[in-house]
């Protein structure tokens, strides 16, 4: 969850407004992942010593569309002096990349007519689940021989991060290409047989694990 603190006052104090406030980015949201949905706040603050109106919500801008108000789009937020008043923005986006927007909204607070804040949301894909996406790999080609004995286990994530191969550890989170068992499955730069012995797996098999080892190889 984001605070952002816009301070408005309609008589005399300082009103930032714009781009220049809040580091000049506006709102920015960075590793949401795809379906998540987060809530921003927005606080209003008066620090002038009458009410302040605000009014006249609206979300724009190229990907609005992943950006939503809970309520008072059409309605008028009174806030009395000295006072906070917390709106909430949603987020959530069904695709990946950079998505831009902006919420703008009217107030009684002198000369600053319409005032327009960005909003940014940097939104990754789901990282490889390795209870999903890749231990089921293992269960069905590999588990067989490489189960319970002494060497290489790939029945559990510990057991494969324990690195009990002749070989040392097979896995360098973040490093598919230089993994052994990567390599092994790929025959390249090895000893012994390139895997599965006996059998095969698909490229997009060797894919899945190899970036779940470049997102970090973690126990997700
Ligand atoms: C039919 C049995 C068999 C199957 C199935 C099999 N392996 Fe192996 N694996 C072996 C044997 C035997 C060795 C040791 C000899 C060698 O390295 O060629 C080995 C070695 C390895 C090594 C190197 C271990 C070390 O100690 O350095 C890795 C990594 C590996 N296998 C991964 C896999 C993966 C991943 C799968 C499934 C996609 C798989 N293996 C399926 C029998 C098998």
């Amino acid at each position: 969850m984001i605070l952002v603190a816009l301070a408005c006052s309609d008589m005399g104090s300082d009103v930032p407004y714009g781009p220049n406030i809040y580091n000049g980015g506006g709102i920015i949201l960075s590793g949401v992942l795809v379906g998540d949905t987060t809530k921003l706040n927005l606080s209003f603050i008066n620090s002038g010593n009458a009410n302040l109106l605000v009014w006249d919500f609206y979300i724009g801008g190229e990907d609005s569309i992943d950006f939503y108000l809970d309520s008072l789009e059409n309605d008028t937020i009174t806030i009395l002096p000295d006072s906070i008043e917390t709106l909430f923005i949603y987020h959530s986006s069904s695709s990946p990349g950079s998505k831009s927007a902006f919420i703008q909204f009217s107030s009684n607070v002198v000369d600053k007519g319409i005032i327009s804040y960005p909003l940014t949301a940097h939104v990754n894909v789901f990282p490889t689940s390795y209870a999903s996406n890749v231990q089921p790999i293992f269960d069905t080609n590999c588990s067989g021989c490489h189960g319970s004995s002494g060497e290489l286990n790939l029945s559990s994530y510990d057991n494969l991060m324990l690195g009990n191969s002749t070989n040392g550890p097979v896995i360098i989170p973040g490093n598919s290409a230089g993994s052994y068992l990567i390599r092994k499955l790929n025959g390249v730069n090895i000893t012994g047989s390139p895997m599965p012995l006996g059998g095969s797996i698909t490229s997009e098999q060797i894919s899945s694990i190899a970036t779940w080892i470049d997102e970090g190889a973690e126990n997700n």
